[in-house]
């Protein structure tokens, strides 16, 4: 399976922030935003991943996360010239998908809760043909609506509804069969002037094909696009952590724990940033290391927010 993270668009609800940066390199609380869908796609064990963004940014994009060589991943990089949509996604990465399945996710969605690198994997192993995530919401008319029967089979997909038919809202992870490219070239952009990707679902749905996994309440889904959003998404980061001692979307840890790469790997990026709290964590993960009695003790599985073995 291949992954894509959208980080282009054009930022404006976070306007002044985003008029001179990617809203997508900004910080959530310790880390930039784009951590977070990397470390979704990373933790469902996608290796292959392509960040689109706009012709401005691409070259930012590239200086944080490089070629992906330093995760044990790799990681190529596209423009969209225009924010023309989510689904363009698909047409502008065609080579790179080469008719295989895709895991799509916008660059500015949050999601975090025990079990869900599980479910993704699952979903990814299971998957047929299309697949949203849906999370109950507490207002659903300011989100694209699913409903759906008992087999999670999708029954309508409705954008922005004034009564809406469920309270799950679709969330910006999505998993598509070599299908979606040709579909996506032949949809037509709405009367706002983009592609939807509600247009590209609503095709699945016509023939069936569409399923929704639906992420329960012990799971957090956050976008982080709105000033407001982007507060809560750091708070939210920032008491997790204190809490826990974990960290969210630390990269380098999940390419550690997925055997991706070294313990020195690890020490390494630790030094480089030593002085701040992000590489003083890295340097405990490489510390700890050492004590083979504290690895034995312990299952690492959690830690990867994995339940079962896998
Ligand atoms: P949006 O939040 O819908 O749009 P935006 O990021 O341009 O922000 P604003 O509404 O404030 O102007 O986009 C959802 C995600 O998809 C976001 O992470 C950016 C990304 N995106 C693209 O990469 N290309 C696009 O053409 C569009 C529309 C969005």
């Amino acid at each position: 399976m291949k992954g894509i993270i959208l980080a282009g668009g054009s930022g404006t609800r976070l306007s002044p922030s985003t008029d001179s940066i990617n809203k997508h390199l900004l910080a959530v609380f310790d880390k930039p935003m784009i951590y977070y869908p990397l470390s979704v796609l990373m933790l469902g064990g996608i290796k292959e991943i392509m960040i689109i963004s706009t012709p401005e940014d691409k070259s930012r994009f590239e200086a944080l996360l490089g070629d992906g060589s330093d995760l044990g991943i790799s990681i190529s990089y596209r423009e969209q010239s225009n924010p023309n949509g989510i689904p363009e996604a698909l047409t502008l990465s065609e080579d790179f998908i080469d008719n295989e399945p895709v895991a799509l996710m916008l660059g500015d969605n949050i999601f975090y809760g025990q079990g869900f690198t599980t479910l993704f994997r699952e979903a990814i192993k299971n998957h047929k043909h299309a697949t949203v995530f849906g999370y109950r919401v507490k207002d659903a008319r300011r989100f694209g609506v699913v409903e759906f029967d008992h087999n999670q089979k999708v029954v309508s997909l409705e954008e922005k509804p004034e009564h809406p038919k469920s309270d799950f809202a679709v969330t910006g992870l999505y998993i598509y069969d070599h299908k979606a490219v040709s579909i996506a070239k032949k949809l037509k952009p709405s009367s706002r002037g983009e592609l939807e990707i509600t247009d590209l679902n609503k095709q699945y749905l016509k023939f069936g094909q569409l399923d929704v996994e639906l992420l329960g309440r012990g799971f957090a889904w956050m976008d982080a696009g709105t000033h407001e959003s982007l507060f809560e998404a750091s708070e939210f980061v920032k008491i997790t952590q204190q809490r826990q001692g974990f960290k969210l979307a630390c990269l380098e840890e999940i390419a550690f724990y997925l055997g991706y790469i070294s313990k020195d790997a690890i020490y390494e990026k630790g030094m480089s940033m030593a002085k701040n709290d992000y590489g003083q964590y890295l340097l405990e993960i490489a510390e700890r290391e050492h004590n083979q009695q504290y690895w034995e003790s312990i299952d690492r599985n959690p830690i990867l927010g994995l339940v079962e073995n896998e």
